[in-house]
């Protein structure tokens, strides 16, 4: 069969390229010195598109491609995706759902930890030298405490059991009451009124640009943690800082930020804050699963199949 021609949007695992090599003609734009160059000589022929969290397709790109039939998306957030223009010009997206939920859910609950213990404040001290000067300062209990869940989709779900394995109460904020037995609360400047941990697990894009703003960190209070695994933009980043460097909440725990990779040197500086680099589902395990969710989901569209993972 003949191959496909896919654009490459994003620097991709070789687990991931070999395949995606071996069945479809690959156009490495993420790479190209000459971008433009690229999608003069290829653009009319490119059928896919893979691309990950962080790399974008704004419509002016999606424009050039003519014959885009398919976004394969290698990680479940699509918030960089213009679906509705996707669905107006018949774009199939898929993405790579469920099989990174334990992993994220894992990082979120890690974040919780790291921060209530100052667990990386406790290792740093120690690799100092500073423990025959004296102990470490006592940190904070998790059992009692309560998890306010901002999004209680699939990984929100994930993270409140793992957290009740911890002890805490969990509440959550989201568009719709569930039928969990968690307290469902319709205003989140509440939610994070009463919470000891907010936890971000919504998901990114213009409808939750900055929901945690000034106001909900303010209601969140000198008591409370921000914890965020989801997208970034859901955070206004520049509020965040302010309220770290004031103390006007306790800490944070972040895996995403606003324009990674670059994180500003002031959050840096922030001991408050607990900063990984977007390693959510960076596993061996989760990664290989869902690069067969993006391979499979190609193979599926080209030979006119049920997408396995299907957006639109
Ligand atoms: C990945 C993610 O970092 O799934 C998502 O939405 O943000 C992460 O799993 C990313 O998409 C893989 O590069």
């Amino acid at each position: 069969m003949e191959k496909t021609p896919v654009l490459v949007l994003a620097p991709l695992p070789d687990f991931l390229m070999e395949p995606l090599r071996a069945a479809h003609v690959c156009h490495d734009y993420f790479h190209a010195s000459d971008k433009d160059a690229l999608l003069a000589e290829v653009g009319t022929q490119i059928r896919g598109i893979v691309m990950a969290g962080g790399s974008v397709s704004p419509v002016a790109l999606l424009e050039k491609l003519p014959k885009l039939e398919i976004i394969s998306m290698f990680g479940v957030g699509y918030d960089n995706v213009p679906v509705d223009w996707c669905r107006a010009h018949n774009v199939r997206v898929t993405n790579t759902p469920d099989v990174l939920t334990e992993d994220v859910a894992d990082t979120a609950s890690a974040l919780v930890l790291m921060t209530s213990r100052r667990l990386i404040a406790a290792n740093r001290y120690l690799h100092a030298g500073s423990w025959t000067q004296g102990p470490f300062p006592l940190a904070h209990a998790l059992r009692g405490k309560l998890a306010g869940i901002v999004g209680l989709g699939r990984i929100g779900k994930a993270i409140a059991q793992r957290l009740e394995a911890h002890g805490m109460k969990i509440a959550y904020h989201g568009r719709t009451r569930q039928e969990v037995s968690w307290e469902f609360l319709d205003s989140l400047i509440e939610l994070a009124r009463v919470a000891d941990f907010l936890i971000v697990a919504c998901p990114g894009g213009a409808k939750t640009k900055h929901l945690i703003n000034a106001q909900v960190l303010e209601a969140l209070g000198a008591k409370g943690t921000l914890i965020n695994i989801a997208r970034g933009s859901v955070v206004d980043e520049a509020a965040l800082i302010v309220a770290l460097q004031r103390g006007t909440i306790r800490g944070a725990g972040l895996d995403v930020f606003e324009h990674e990779p670059q994180v500003p040197s002031a959050l840096m500086q922030c001991e408050n804050a607990v900063l990984l680099p977007h390693l959510g589902s960076g596993t061996h395990e989760t990664r290989r699963q869902m690069a067969r969710l993006v391979v499979e989901n190609l193979a599926a569209h080209v030979s006119g199949k049920a997408l396995l993972t299907p957006v639109c």
